[in-house]
């Protein structure tokens, strides 16, 4: 058998603890996989004191990640630090420029930095691995790159963030506020550090950029997804979601479009009767859409230190049976530049929730103005009050919620109409607006 892979890994939080205990646990199934055995024989972390419940005896210990990536004791170096900057980058580099395949769950780097460090790893003839960066335990890397090799892709959506995915399900089903089920998220570990990444849809626009590229052969460009949180969703909305036949999932969603490839990231309405409808909690889910097979969904766990870790030891095995593929499919000089495509040309059906004075005319007046764009209704929903008729009638101005749901038209369309019955007056507040997204 061949001498042994040795394995660096900088970053012992959760996912490299992990990532020490499968290769352990796995260590036999491993070695015959690839032909040779798999070894960690150094480590970079912040805290060397900590007890990580992993046995470190007989592992070299670096302070400095980028003093391990350059080290002659490992042939491959792992990156579970977190960041776009900083150590993380350094570290990548340095291993690279060493002549070091890497393996890495980091994507907000390689949202940022994904091309050039593909093009160093091109340069030096090694691989630069990051299964565990997208959805977690979920293998959409591989899929994408070499299992659906003779499609041709049109669409690819899915639930990138597991927090927001809990968030969205807590409220939904336990009507938990927003604020309640975030702290939830982040004692769980679900979070990232700052967990405005995620809740703002930050974090599912950097996978989702790292899809796109997989995907339609574009250059990786985060600055090409429009990108919307989940901060406006209200109870009210989830509730008229759920009565309306969807559910609000944080979706990511590329596709093609006669426009170029549309990137966003927003709270969409699936209908319930979908695949990605029916994944709650932490779970993350991708639906690849594409000529040959038609459509496709894979659900897993999107968070987690053992989910991650599966995705890193896959790519650790990879290289270590000699696999080395194009880090995003092509070669970086052939991928095509990522063009943003605003969303006021994105065309779909949309949700639209308005809180309503209670007077004759308004529903009239804004049916007026949805027609007038020929703006077509899917269903119109007005909620009772919640005081008494009796009591507010006369005062006349009470606002009510009211909801529709439109057939497929444009972004611009659907804000000209809004605009048009904000300046009306009957509507108390700004309105609601989610897009559809139908299979
Ligand atoms: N914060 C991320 C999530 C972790 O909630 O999905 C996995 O990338």
């Amino acid at each position: 058998m061949a001498e042994p892979l040795r394995v660096g890994i900088a970053g012992l939080g959760t996912v490299g603890a992990s990532v020490i205990r499968l290769l352990e646990r796995q260590a036999a199934a491993l070695a015959a996989r690839a032909g040779r055995g798999v070894k960690v024989t150094a480590v970079s972390a912040r805290d060397k004191s900590r007890d990580r419940g992993v046995d470190l005896s007989g592992v070299i210990w670096f302070d400095d990640p980028v003093a391990l990536a350059n080290s002659k004791e490992i042939d491959l170096f792992v990156e579970l630090i977190g960041g776009d900057e900083g150590p993380a980058r350094a570290s990548i580099e340095a291993a690279l420029l060493s002549g070091k395949s890497v393996v890495t769950a980091n994507k907000a780097l390689l949202a940022k930095h994904g091309m050039s460090l593909a093009k160093l790893a091109e340069d030096k003839h090694v691989a630069l691995a990051f299964e565990a960066s997208v959805a977690g335990g979920i293998p959409i890397v591989k899929t994408l790159r070499e299992g659906l090799a003779g499609n041709a892709i049109r669409r690819v959506y899915g639930i990138l963030n597991g927090t927001c995915n809990y968030i969205l399900s807590r409220m939904e089903l336990e009507g938990l506020s927003f604020e309640a089920c975030l702290a939830d998220a982040q004692r769980l570990g679900y979070a990232e550090a700052d967990p405005t990444f995620d809740i703002g849809g930050f974090d599912t626009a950097h996978k989702l950029a790292i899809l796109t590229s997989l995907a339609f052969g574009t250059a990786v460009d985060a600055e090409a997804v429009h990108v919307e949180g989940i901060q406006s969703i209200t109870l009210a909305d989830l509730k008229a979601a759920e009565e309306l036949g969807y559910r609000i999932k944080l979706l990511g969603v590329a596709q093609r479009t006669d426009k170029g490839i549309e990137q966003r990231v927003h709270p969409t309405m699936v209908p319930k009767s979908s695949a990605i409808a029916e994944v709650m909690g932490v779970t993350n889910a991708v639906t690849i859409d594409a000529d040959a097979v038609n459509e496709l969904t894979l659900v897993g766990p999107g968070a987690g230190g053992m989910a991650t870790a599966s995705a890193v030891v896959a790519d650790i095995a990879d290289i270590a049976k000699g696999i080395r593929s194009a880090p995003f499919g092509l070669p970086t000089s052939i991928l095509e530049k990522a063009a943003r495509i605003p969303v006021q040309r994105h065309e779909g059906g949309y949700y639209i929730r308005l809180s309503v004075h209670d007077r004759p005319g308004a529903a009239a007046a804004i049916a007026t103005r949805m027609a007038e764009r020929q703006i077509s209704l899917e269903s119109i929903m007005q909620r009772k009050p919640m005081h008494k008729r009796g009591a507010l009638a006369s005062a006349n101005a009470e606002a009510v919620p009211v909801v529709l749901i439109t057939y497929a038209t444009s972004e611009s369309t659907i804000r000209d109409a809004l605009e048009a019955v904000v300046k009306d007056g009957y509507i108390a507040g700004a309105p609601q607006v989610i897009r559809i997204e139908r299979e």
